[in-house]
This record gives structure tokens, C-alpha cells and sequence, in this order.
């Protein structure tokens, strides 16, 4: 009998759990969520696999606290990790370099659990802070760089596209663009390589509502953590299932990833926001684009804020 697709899934939580529910309603295949909390991953894989006669997926799903379940997975998602968060006595905020610190050992311990049962996945890594995370799940993983990648590219450009589309009045899928860089206030939207069903971009909306759209785009995540008093995660779980669907449905997508360079844009060891195609290898290429100076310096602006967190990591 020929074997399903198997995507792991670690952290249950918000963004862990919704991938789950959109990769299963996409037939992508057999789902494994794993989380620490016991009973959590196994009653949200349990509820979601109960909603399979309503929503007509056959795809299995196994909640676990431990790893012998996710042996042999073709795709793992790392989700796990902690967000920033406001101390109730001293009202300061979590520090970049404590989230670091903290994330950095959870990403550092899934991943050994990972590379030792699924020798062939590849890593799709969620967790933040995204670039530095990848740069773990890299070295803990002793990996190819073409089979660990990070996700923050779609989501960035999914919320650029939106907003567009909402200004311009037209589908979401007549626009065509991309958002590079690090994944934080630095990215890098690339408005000259946008259009809109092949009509360039700048030819249809002024320069000042681009440039609040680019803004807009940039603190997209604090806007919805504004609202909600916590991250998003409907459209960072269906970026994440998007990346997955690329591999195991080696779709060759080109979609803007976040990958190891080398030498790609002038940069070297670097995780950083490039377009890359996407196939069952994980990553098949990465194309460079021609960048315009001021896009250049702003990848560059970019790959500084990440190379700043990515020296806190002992690698
Ligand atoms: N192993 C497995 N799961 C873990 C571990 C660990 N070592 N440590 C934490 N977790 C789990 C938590 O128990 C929790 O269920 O990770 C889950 C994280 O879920 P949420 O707190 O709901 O966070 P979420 O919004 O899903 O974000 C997850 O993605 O976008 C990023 O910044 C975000 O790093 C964060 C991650």
C-alpha cells in the first residue's frame, strides 16, 4: 500500500494546531502534533480528526507528547517556542536577547529530536526570532541548508498583498509581489517588482500609499498582537501550509523563504528572506533578483538586524 505524505507538527498551539487544520483540510497528508503540555497535542489532534466526516479528509492525525510517532516525516514544522511577554509585576517586557535565549534551547531541543527519526525531513521553522531560529534548527540538525528553511516570507508578503488588493479594489490574486529580508521591522517589500495582473504597481497607486502599505506591512504583526493581546495565526499557519503543500506536492513554488546563503546577494552563513523554489528537496534554488540600490541597502540594513541576533547563538 502506498504511504501518505507525513507533516509533523511541533508546538500545538495556536499556529501549530491551525496548520494542522489547514493542512489536513488540504489533503496534504498524515498530521503528527507534538507539544509538551500532555493532553493538548492528542486533544487537538483528537478534535480535528473528529471534524474528518464533516469536512471529508481522510488524512490521519496523532497528538503527542513524545517523538516515536513522528518517525520518518517527510516535512517537520517547528512552532514550539514562547512569545514575548509582559511581566504582570514589572510590566517590562520580555528582552530580545531573554526570548533568544529561551527559544533557542526549545528550537535547539525539537530539532535533535527531529534529525535523529526523520534523518531525511525537511525543517520548515517558525518559531522567532524566525532567522536566528533557522540558524539553530541548522546546526542542531547537521542538515543540508536546501532541507532547513524558515517561514516568514509568505506570511509577510501575504499581508502586503492583502493590504493592496484592499487599496486597489481587486483580487488578492491579480497581485504579484514580493517582501524579502529579515522577518521584523527591517523586511524588505520590493514595490518595483510588484504588479498587479502584469501592470506595475507604481503605475496604479501614488508613492504615498505604497509607502503606508510598506509601513503598514512592517508592523503587521504588532498590529494584529495590538488587537488581539497575542500573535496571529491564521495566516502565519496557512504560510507555513503553503511551504509544506510546495514540498510534498513538489510543487516547485517560488515562494520567498528564509535561507542559508551563500553568496546568494553578497551574503554568506546568513539565514535571510530570499525567493526560492520549493520542491520535495526542500530547497531546489534560490533566484537572485536584480535589486536597485535602495533595495540593496535595505537587504543590507536587514541582514544586519539579523547577523545582531544571530551573534547572540554560541555557534
Ligand atoms: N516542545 C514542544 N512544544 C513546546 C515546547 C517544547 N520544548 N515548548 C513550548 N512548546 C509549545 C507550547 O506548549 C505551546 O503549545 O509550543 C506551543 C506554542 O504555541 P503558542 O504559545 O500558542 O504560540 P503560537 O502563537 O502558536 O506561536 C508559536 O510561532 O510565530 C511564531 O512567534 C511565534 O515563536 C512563536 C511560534
Amino acid at each position: 500500500m502506498s504511504r501518505r505524505n507525513k507533516i509533523t507538527i511541533v508546538g500545538a498551539g495556536n499556529v501549530g494546531a491551525t496548520t494542522a487544520h489547514w493542512a489536513v483540510q488540504k489533503h496534504l497528508g498524515d498530521v503528527v502534533l507534538v507539544d509538551i503540555q500532555d493532553g493538548f497535542p492528542q486533544g487537538k489532534a483528537l478534535d480535528l480528526a473528529e471534524s474528518s466526516p464533516v469536512m471529508g479528509f481522510d488524512c490521519k492525525l496523532v497528538g503527542s507528547c513524545g517523538y516515536d510517532e513522528t518517525a520518518d516525516s517527510d516535512v517537520v514544522v517547528i512552532t514550539a517556542g514562547v512569545p514575548r511577554r509582559k511581566d504582570p509585576k514589572t510590566g517590562q517586557y520580555t528582552s530580545r536577547d531573554e526570548l533568544v535565549e529561551i527559544n533557542r534551547k526549545i528550537v535547539a531541543g525539537v530539532t535533535k529530536e527531529i534529525a535523529t527519526r526523520s534523518p531525511e525531513a525537511v525543517i520548515i521553522c517558525v518559531a522567532n526570532p524566525l532567522d536566528a531560529m533557522c540558524h539553530v534548527a541548522f546546526h542542531e540538525s547537521g542538515f543540508p541548508k536546501e532541507r532547513v528553511i524558515g517561514m516568514a516570507g509568505v506570511l509577510d508578503t501575504a499581508r502586503y498583498k492583502y493590504f493592496l488588493s484592499e487599496a486597489l479594489g481587486v483580487s488578492v490574486e491579480d497581485i504579484h509581489g514580493m517582501v524579502l529580508g529579515g522577518h521584523g521591522d527591517t523586511m524588505v517589500p520590493l514595490p518595483s517588482h510588484t504588479s498587479v495582473a502584469g501592470i506595475p504597481l507604481t503605475e496604479l497607486l501614488p508613492q504615498d500609499k505604497i509607502d503606508a502599505i510598506i509601513q503598514r506591512t512592517r508592523k503587521g504583526g504588532g498590529e494584529i498582537v495590538g488587537l488581539l493581546g497575542y500573535s496571529g495565526y491564521y495566516a502565519p499557519a496557512a504560510s507555513s501550509c503553503a511551504m509544506v503543500e510546495a514540498i510534498v506536492r513538489d510543487r516547485k513554488r517560488v515562494l520567498p523563504s528564509a535561507c542559508l546563503l551563500s553568496g546568494e546577494y553578497g551574503y554568506n552563513d546568513l539565514y535571510i528572506g530570499v525567493p526560492a523554489v520549493l520542491g520535495k528537496n526542500g530547497v531546489e534554488r534560490i533566484i537572485e533578483m536584480k535589486l536597485g540600490p535602495k533595495e540593496k541597502d535595505m537587504l543590507e540594513i536587514s541582514a544586519n538586524a539579523v547577523r545582531d541576533v544571530v551573534k547572540l547563538l554560541p555557534y
